[in-house]
């Protein structure tokens, strides 16, 4: 795509109070954040249709054709889905993706770092020696190198799209594509500094790929 913008989810209420994982709805603070996403990527589409235009003048049209409608790509969790309610669906094809779901902790889901800290101080110190191998115990837990084969098709599917595209996701898959964009080495990826309510532009371009990043301030 020529551009792509990727953003974890608006705060929600298990993010007070450092829960991870679970499917909890977002916070006053979240639903504003999301309402001032849509607001900024609809005028970022306007600016960019005026550039483009000026282009199309100076380009011959002979099989110059680019697909103008935005994708919107969220997970199925319910953070993600409120980020994107103020999008027109009638401007925007949104879709909701299995693939893009957070990292499945399994017996550590719901819990904050602390309360895992306690109740399973093997595990905790296991993910903390290698969390990038590290696969969470209990029906479906994830590791990082889980969660990036689960992410191959979807990358494939993203370097073929022509149209721009805005994912809203979470904090691991964020580190991922990001990541991936950024060829940075999956070896960093889990300690990629990925906050909430910051949105990143990332445009390939011929010379290498520009990441910018803008930071919502209330
Ligand atoms: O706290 C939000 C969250 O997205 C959790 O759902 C997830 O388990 C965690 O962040 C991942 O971050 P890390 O890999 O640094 O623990």
């Amino acid at each position: 795509p020529r551009c792509i913008w990727l953003t974890r989810h608006g705060e929600s209420i298990d993010n007070l109070v450092g829960k991870i994982g679970g499917d909890a709805p977002l916070s006053a603070r979240g639903k504003r954040y999301g309402a001032c996403l849509s607001r900024f990527i609809k005028y970022q589409r306007e600016e960019n249709e005026v550039l483009r235009q000026k282009e199309e003048e100076l380009e011959t049209p002979i099989n110059y054709r680019r697909d103008r409608t935005v994708a919107v790509w969220t997970s199925m969790l319910t953070r993600t889905k409120e980020t994107v309610e103020e999008f027109d669906p009638n401007e925007y094809d949104i879709k909701h993706i299995r693939f893009l779901n957070e990292i499945y902790a399994g017996i550590c889901e719901g819990l904050s770092y602390n309360q895992i800290e306690q109740l399973y101080p093997e595990e905790f110190e296991s993910r903390r020696e290698n969390k990038l191998f590290y696969r969470y115990p209990g029906m479906g837990g994830e590791s990082y190198l889980d969660v990036i084969q689960r992410l191959n098709p979807l990358i494939i599917e993203l370097e073929r799209m022509t149209s721009d595209l805005v994912i809203v996701t979470h904090r691991v898959v964020l580190r991922i594509l990001l990541g991936y964009l950024m060829d940075i080495d999956r070896s960093k990826m889990p300690e990629m500094e990925v906050q909430l309510h910051t949105l990143y532009c990332v445009e390939p371009k011929p010379h290498g790929t520009v990441v910018r990043k803008f930071k919502w301030v209330e």
